[in-house]
Order: structure tokens, then sequence, then C-alpha cells
């Protein structure tokens, strides 16, 4: 990938990946029989939990003439459009009643079907698959299933405790996605008098390597900066400890830290919801502070600050990306942008072409900053 990859070209009208899973909604925020809206990349979907508190994801649009299915009745099972009453399998999407037929009518109802969406609940959190578009103005059909399952937090024990923290943000998934990968930021956007000064800023240097269809940081001792990090150090001594960082597309960053049979590990994920906007999840699991009242608190304390430091940053930078600016990503802090951007080329070049995917990176690199 050229080194002066014009970063402008991915904004304002950032593309979105279609063909993965994608975090909808927590998964406590949906009771039985209940159904919900929500929007991922650009399409309106009614989530919803059967009787059975089995997930499901509808199109929130009736195949007839349009209705949100979000304003209709559902009975645990079946999804009723509040216009003309016709009733659709919330799992299938599949049509089971048009109340205007009269009996010599020969409507073949089972061929309609609402559009309907690969749907697992995994780690707190309900995902939805968001296959690539059909054939313009191609109906819907039987639902297809996803190729993979939703991806999964590692974990390394079996029991475990698991927290999740979520924010909007205004900007497209490309520059939620950077900022979430940028270590530059830290010294300015996460100082606090308890964790950090700008004062602590140094060099840094971190190896990575290409793994399928992303990077990883490669197994090292955590900066001295990081969160889990320093709360990590009251179990284990400092050399012990090692983390791996992995960013895989569309979207997902995974992070594991292991201090022998102590383990945390968060999958954080930006969700596009329309091309200008999107969200943050991330989500943890770890075998660490179970015996402590106060360890998860603390821990989602932490988290939260940040989240939020970084969501109130975006929305800053928001206002300076409204009128779509000349922007440059630099080496090295900004290689992680660049990879991203040229994973993502790689990905839309493949489903176009039907070809290998051609990761930018060749081999290991080592980059250094301050930070
Ligand atoms: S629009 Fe849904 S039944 Fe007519
Ligand atoms: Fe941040």
């Amino acid at each position: 990938m050229p080194d002066d990859f014009p970063l402008q070209s991915q904004t304002p009208d950032a593309l979105m990946l279609f063909g993965f899973w994608y975090r909808a909604l927590p998964a406590n925020q949906l009771r039985r029989g209940e159904i919900a809206k929500a929007m991922l990349l650009e399409q309106p979907i009614v989530i919803g939990r059967d009787r059975q508190a089995q997930a499901f994801a509808l199109r929130d649009a009736c195949p007839h003439r349009g209705m949100p299915l979000s304003c209709g009745q559902f009975d645990g099972q079946q999804i009723e459009c509040s216009y003309h009453g016709w009733r659709f399998d919330a799992h299938s999407g599949q049509c089971k009643l048009i109340p205007s037929l009269v009996p010599e009518q020969t409507l073949k109802i089972d061929r309609i079907y609402a559009g309907s969406y690969p749907c697992e609940e995994r780690d707190d959190f309900i995902w939805v698959f968001i296959p690539d578009p059909g054939p313009a103005g191609a109906g819907f059909s039987k639902p297809a299933p996803a190729p993979a399952p939703a991806p999964e937090i590692p974990k390394f024990s079996e029991h475990y405790k698991l927290a999740y923290l979520t924010a909007d943000l205004p900007c497209s998934v490309d520059h939620g996605i950077i900022g979430l990968m940028d270590p530059a930021h830290g010294p300015f956007v996460h100082q606090a008098w308890w964790w950090r000064t700008q004062k602590s800023i140094h060099e840094k240097r971190k190896n990575f390597e290409p793994i399928p269809y992303g990077f990883r940081m490669s197994a090292h001792t955590p900066s001295s900066n990081s969160a889990p990090y320093k709360l990590l150090r009251l179990y284990a001594d400092a050399d012990s400890i090692t983390t791996t960082i992995d960013f895989v597309l569309p979207n997902l960053r995974s992070e594991v830290i292991r201090a022998g049979k102590y383990w945390f590990s968060s999958l954080t994920t930006v969700t596009p919801i329309t091309r200008n906007q999107c969200r943050i999840d991330v989500v943890a699991a770890w075998n660490l502070f179970r015996w402590i009242p106060f360890g998860p608190q603390l821990l989602k304390f932490v988290f939260a600050k940040f989240v939020e430091q970084d969501r109130r940053t975006m929305e800053l930078q928001s206002e300076g990306l409204k009128h779509n600016p000349h922007l440059m990503l630099i080496d090295d802090a900004d290689r992680p942008a660049k990879w991203y951007f040229g994973l993502k080329n790689a990905m839309l070049e493949m489903k176009k072409t039907g070809g290998d995917f051609r990761h930018p990176m060749t081999g290991p690199v080592t980059l250094k900053w301050r930070s």
C-alpha cells in the first residue's frame, strides 16, 4: 500500500463492510416476548426474544407496504404487522397469515418472507449477521445461515466475570476504529491525576505481525500505562504478565492479558449504525478479583472513564470533520490506521473481484512512537 494513502477518500462517505457479524444490542435490554428497534449498516432491524428466550432479527419493514414491523404486535412467536395484519414467523420471517384473503384466493403466502438475519447471543450481546446485499430489486426469500458463528471473547478458565460498556460516537466507523487503535492520543486524552500525566510520555517500541484479515501486536509485557496492567500488578510480578492485541476485520479489537493463572480478556467492536454514526461496545471477561467485592466496579469505573474520554474527543472531532478537511496519517503512530484502511480495501477488492485477499502487510514490523 502506498505510504501517502489518502485518508480523505475514506470520509465522510465511509463504506461499510457487509458479510459480517455485528453487535446489535446488549442482551439484558431485551426480555422474553419483547421486540426492540436497532440500526446496523443503515439497515433498520427489529430484534426480539421469543417465548423460549431465543433472539431473532428481522428487517424492520413489512414486505407488503413497508410498515415497520416494530410497530406491530408480537405474541412471542409471530409478529403481526400493524397496517394490514400480515403475520410473520419471528425467526424465519416466513409469512403465516394474510387476513384479507378469501378462501378461493390461492396466493402462496409461504413464499413471502420478511427479511430475516442470522442472530446469536454471545457474551452479553445480541449479534446480527448482515449479509452482502442481494441483487437490486430482489425481494426476500428463505434466510441463508451465516458462514461462521458470531465472534466470542477468548476465555481461559471455567469461571469468570463479564461486563460491558457502550457509547455512541458521532463519526463514521472508520474514525471510530482508527481512534480505537491510535496510540498517540493517550497522554492528551486520557490523563488524570490518579492515572498518568503528560510527563509520563516515553518512547515505545512494539512488534506487529500480519494475521488473517488483521494484525497482531505480538505478545509483550504491557505498557506501564495500561489499565488492566496496573491492576494486574497487584497479583503477579510484572515480568510474568503478557498481553496480545489483535485487530481483525471488520471491527474487532481483542486484547488478552495473562499473568499465571489469572487472565483478563476483552473484545471491543465499533459498529457502523449509519455512514456517520457508530457505536463502541467494550465487553470484558476476567477471572481476577472474583473474591474482591469492589474489583469489577473498579475495573468498570476505569474503563468507563476511558470510553467517555474517547467519546467526548470524537464528539469534538466531528465538529472539525463536518466540512471535510484534508487529513493525514503519519508514521509510525498512524501505521495501524493505514493497515486498517489497507485491510478494508483488500476486503472490498476481494468481494468485488472474487480474487485473493491481498494483505497490506508482508511480514512482521516494529513500530516506534512516543506516548
Ligand atoms: S404493510 Fe404490513 S401488512 Fe400491509
Ligand atoms: Fe482512547
